[in-house]
């Protein structure tokens, strides 16, 4: 196991040197003892005021509307009347996640495994490479060596030959005699030095590939004890599954916690928290912060995938607790172009004062227009950032926080409205986390996480307001304790 945990460390040693030049945060313990907004001034961020007279802004793009128009469902039958608690049927399931080794000998791999698989295969392209390498110039030296032996034989048998023959004459024949013992011992000592210390070498690279085959040998080796039994899930999932939440909420699955989803045929069945609870459930948790235990400074791939901790475990023997995540833009996308879905986003401050903004059309295009987000259909009491922008702001500053309409953008892959094609102008990069930015944000779910929530532009990496921010509710300078965005199939209730 520990192989696998240094085998693993290299590996992310690795990745993260090609990393981009994103500066990783860690938690501020000093965001706690601080007060940003010291009593007078409000200082609204958020936008990126224009320099005056050498830019302009424009936000006209052309982005396509929310999807509307007729639900795939109809309002839910009344409830019957409640007769003693269903128990939900829950069985621990093998986790199907394995991929094959590459070898078929070896059998299918546990989901750990299938990144053990990566490892080896990256790790044996390298040693391949390293050998084929060396092969040549083990060949050429070789051959070199022997050509030089054979020289130097051919020397020493010529050089008896010219003592004895010219014997008698010694001295005429010492000059001439002495240049070739002299070459004899520069070719000598050559043959003596220097192969040995070129080999030396070889025997050195060739030592520490052996070294690195036996680790991937422990490795395998400790793989495959783990995978002797067949990987269980921490919790059980219920066996009521679904296309969403709501699909599981009318097939009975009416318990808040992790439920595994398949919204189309095509789809491999995945894991994400369902809140059966909150407006009579039915809800699809597509990101959640609430601890600042994941890191949302993140690259597209990982937006684009979705990244962070499904639900956990909190004793009861199912994972009822949702972690920190992000669902992923693909199925978020996926889930969200299926028929008109609603959203509501919950956030919560640190004296655990709680707001929402619920959006009655929400939708996400897919990657090929890059997740471009529209929204319609205010109604709450956090404030409606996503079309209307920061209220703090006037004019054009306020235009540039409006969200609806915008592409998404992380740090590594620029789509915001502030002068597109500038690599020094992203949002993304000074606000912390991957969002839909325009020039750039009144709202900023997927900012960087500061305990205890008032912070000031002196602890932010940028000096921008970077934080867990919704402006509209709490300004610039307050990052929120909790926040978690939902979306539901959208239809009438009766
Ligand atoms: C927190 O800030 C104080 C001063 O305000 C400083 O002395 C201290 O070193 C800081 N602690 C950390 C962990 O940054
Ligand atoms: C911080 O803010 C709180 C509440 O707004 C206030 O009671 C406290 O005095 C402030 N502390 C400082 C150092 O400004
Ligand atoms: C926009 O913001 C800049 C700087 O924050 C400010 O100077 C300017 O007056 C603002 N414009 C409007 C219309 O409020």
């Amino acid at each position: 196991m520990k192989t696998l945990l240094v085998l693993y460390l290299c590996v992310y040693v690795a990745w993260a040197q090609d990393n981009l030049d994103y500066d990783d945060y860690g938690t501020d313990a000093n965001a706690s003892n601080k007060n940003a907004t010291t009593g007078t001034s409000v200082d609204a961020r958020g936008h990126r005021p224009l320099m005056k007279g050498r830019e302009s802004y424009s936000r006209n793009r052309y982005s396509p509307p929310p999807v509307g128009g007729v639900s795939r469902y109809r309002g839910r039958p009344t409830p019957a009347p409640v007769g003693g608690q269903q128990v939900q049927e829950k069985e621990p399931q093998p986790d199907a996640g394995g991929c094959t080794h590459a070898s078929e000998m070896m059998g299918v791999l546990c989901p750990t495994g299938c990144e053990l698989k990566t490892t080896l295969l990256k790790q044996e392209t390298d040693v391949k490479t390293s050998i084929n390498q060396l092969k040549p110039q083990v060949d050429d030296l070789s051959r070199s060596s022997n050509n030089i032996f054979n020289y130097v034989n051919s020397m020493s048998n010529s050089l008896r030959e010219r003592q004895r023959v010219f014997n008698d004459n010694s001295r005429v024949v010492s000059q001439y005699t002495d240049r070739v013992e002299e070459q004899h011992a520069y070719i000598k000592e050559t043959v003596d030095t220097l192969f040995p210390s070129n080999i030396r070498v070889l025997q050195g690279v060739l030592d520490k590939i052996r070294l690195k085959i036996q680790k991937l040998e422990k490795a395998i080796q400790a793989q495959k004890e783990e995978c002797k039994e067949p990987c269980k899930t921490k919790c059980p999932i219920p066996v009521v599954s679904g296309k969403e939440c709501e699909d599981i909420f009318r097939r009975g699955g009416q318990d808040s916690q992790m439920y595994l989803i398949q919204p189309d045929a095509f789809t491999t069945p995945y894991k994400v928290y369902c809140d059966q609870s909150t407006q009579n459930g039915g809800w699809l948790l597509i990101q959640n912060r609430l601890d600042g235990s994941v890191d949302f400074g993140r690259r597209w791939d990982e937006y684009r995938r979705g990244f962070g901790n499904i639900a956990f475990d909190a004793g009861k023997g199912h994972c009822e607790t949702p972690g920190e995540y992000w669902l992923g833009n693909d199925r978020i996308s996926q889930v969200t172009k299926m028929g008109p879905t609603e959203i509501l986003i919950e956030m919560e401050d640190w004296t655990g004062a709680k707001v929402n903004a619920q959006y009655r059309q929400f939708t996400i295009q897919s990657e090929a227009s890059n997740y471009v987000l529209a929204v319609d259909g205010y109604s709450g009491n956090a404030g409606n950032c996503f079309l209307e922008g920061s209220l703090e702001l006037f004019g054009e500053n306020r235009t540039m926080t409006i969200h609806n309409g915008m592409m998404f953008s992380t740090y590594d892959r620029d789509n915001d409205n502030w002068n597109p094609g500038d690599p020094s102008k992203q949002c993304s990069r000074e606000d912390g986390g991957g969002w839909w930015y325009n020039r750039c944000h009144s709202a900023n779910p997927n900012g960087r996480y500061y305990i205890g929530g008032a912070y000031t532009s002196q602890m932010a990496k940028h000096g921008t307001d970077d934080g867990v921010v919704w402006m509209n509710w709490k300004g610039s300078w307050y990052s929120l304790k909790a926040i978690s965005m939902k979306i539901r199939p959208y239809f009438a209730s009766r």
